[in-house]
C-alpha cells in the first residue's frame, strides 16, 4: 500500500516539498492551504509532470482536512515567512495560531501520524504541535538542524573546494541565532576542519551559517529561503518513510537530556519508522555546553510567552 503525507501550507517550502516528495516517489500527497485554488492548482500542475518525469504517485489539493485522514506524516509549513528585518521571533503569536488550528485538525484526522515542523519560529512552534496534538515526543519533530548543518557543509566546502558530500557536520540548538555550530565534531572525509583552515576563516564561516537564513531574506526581499528548507524535510520524511534510521540534527522535546528539560532543541537523533528512535547525547565541551544553554534559554523565552497566551 503507498504511504501517504499531508504538507499543510501550500507556499514556498509546502509545494517544494510536495514536489520533491513526488519526484522521488515516497507517498502519495495532499497539500492543503486555507487560500481557495491554491493547494488545487499546485497539487494538479505537479500530478502533470508525473508523466514526463516518470513518477507514480497521486497529489491532492484541498482546503480541508477530511482528504488527509489517515496520513503517515503530517508536515506543517502553515504560516508567514520572515521579511527583511523581521527576525524569526517576530513571527511568534501570528503562526502560533496557525500552527495550533493546523495541528488539531491534522490530529484528528491522523492520529497515529509523525508531525514534522517547519512554521518559525520553529521550537516554540514544535512545543505548540506538541502540546495541542497530544502525540508522544517521538512523533512530534521540528526541521531547522537539517537545514542549519546543510549550509555549514555547504559554505565550508565552497571555502576548502571540496566535495559537498565530503563535508559532515551538526549544527545543534534552537534554530535561531543562538544555534550551536559544533566544529570540534566538523570534518572533511575524517580530517578535521580544525587541520585544514584557520581559527579566523572558521569563526567566519559559523557566523554566515547562523546569518544563513538572513543572508537568503536579504536577496528575496518578499519573504524567506525554501529549496533547502524543502530538501531538509524530505530528508527527513524519506528516512521515516524507508526506516533508514539517519543520525540527523532535529528540534526534539527534551527531558533532561543535555540538562534541558521540557523544551524542543536541536540534537542528534535516529528517524526511523517510529519518528524519533533515539536521541544521541553528544559529550560536550564546557563552553559547547554553555552555548547550548543559552540557546534553549532563548527558545524557553518563546515558549513561557505561548504559556501565558494559552491560560
Ligand atoms: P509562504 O508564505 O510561501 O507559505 C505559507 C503558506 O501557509 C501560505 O500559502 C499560506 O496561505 C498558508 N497558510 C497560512 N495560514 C494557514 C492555515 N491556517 N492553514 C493552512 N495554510 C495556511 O511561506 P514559506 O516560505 O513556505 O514558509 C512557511 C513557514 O516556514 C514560515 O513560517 C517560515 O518562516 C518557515 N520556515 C522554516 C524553516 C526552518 O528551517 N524551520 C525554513 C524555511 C521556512
Ligand atoms: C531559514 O532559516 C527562514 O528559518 C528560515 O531560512
Amino acid at each position: 500500500m503507498r504511504r501517504k503525507v499531508t504538507v499543510i501550507g501550500a507556499g514556498n517550502v509546502g509545494a517544494n516539498t510536495a514536489q520533491k516528495i513526488a519526484a522521488k516517489e515516497l507517498a502519495d500527497v495532499v497539500l492543503v492551504d486555507v487560500v481557495e485554488g491554491i493547494p488545487q492548482g499546485k497539487s494538479l500542475d505537479m500530478l502533470e509532470s508525473a508523466p514526463v518525469e516518470g513518477y507514480d504517485v497521486h497529489l491532492t489539493g484541498t482546503n480541508g482536512y477530511e482528504e488527509t485522514a489517515n496520513s503517515d506524516i503530517v508536515v506543517i509549513t502553515a504560516g508567514f515567512p520572515r521579511k527583511p528585518g523581521m527576525s524569526r521571533d517576530d513571527l511568534l503569536i501570528a503562526n502560533y495560531e496557525v500552527v495550533k488550528s493546523a495541528t488539531e485538525q491534522a490530529a484528528r484526522h491522523s492520529p497515529n501520524a509523525i508531525l514534522i515542523l517547519v512554521t518559525n519560529p520553529l521550537d516554540a512552534m514544535c512545543w505548540t504541535a506538541l502540546t495541542v496534538s497530544g502525540f508522544s515526543r517521538e512523533r512530534v519533530i521540528g526541521m531547522a538542524g537539517v537545514l542549519d548543518t546543510a549550509r555549514f557543509r555547504t559554505f565550508i566546502a565552497e571555502e576548502l573546494s571540496v566535495s559537498f558530500e565530503n563535508v559532515t557536520a551538526m549544527v545543534l540548538g534552537g534554530h535561531g541565532d543562538t544555534m550551536v555550530p559544533l566544529v570540534r565534531l566538523t570534518n572533511v572525509s575524517g580530517i578535521p576542519l580544525s587541520e585544514l583552515t584557520d581559527q579566523a576563516t572558521i569563526d567566519r564561516l559559523v557566523q554566515r551559517t547562523r546569518d544563513g537564513g538572513a543572508e537568503i531574506v536579504k536577496y528575496l526581499k518578499t519573504g524567506s529561503a525554501y529549496y533547502a528548507p524543502a530538501a531538509s524535510t524530505v530528508e527527513m520524511v524519506e528516512s521515516i518513510l524507508k526506516d533508514k534510521k539517519k543520525v540527523l540534527p532535529c528540534a526534539v522535546f527534551l527531558r533532561g537530556e543535555y540538562g534541558i528539560q521540557d523544551l524542543f532543541v536541536g540534537v542528534p537523533v535516529r528517524l526511523g519508522a517510529a519518528g524519533v528512535e533515539k536521541i544521541y547525547e553528544v559529550k560536550l565541551m564546557e563552553d559547547e555546553t554553555a552555548a547550548l544553554a543559552k540557546s534553549a534559554e532563548a527558545v524557553k523565552e518563546l515558549v513561557e510567552v505561548l504559556k501565558q497566551k494559552a491560560k
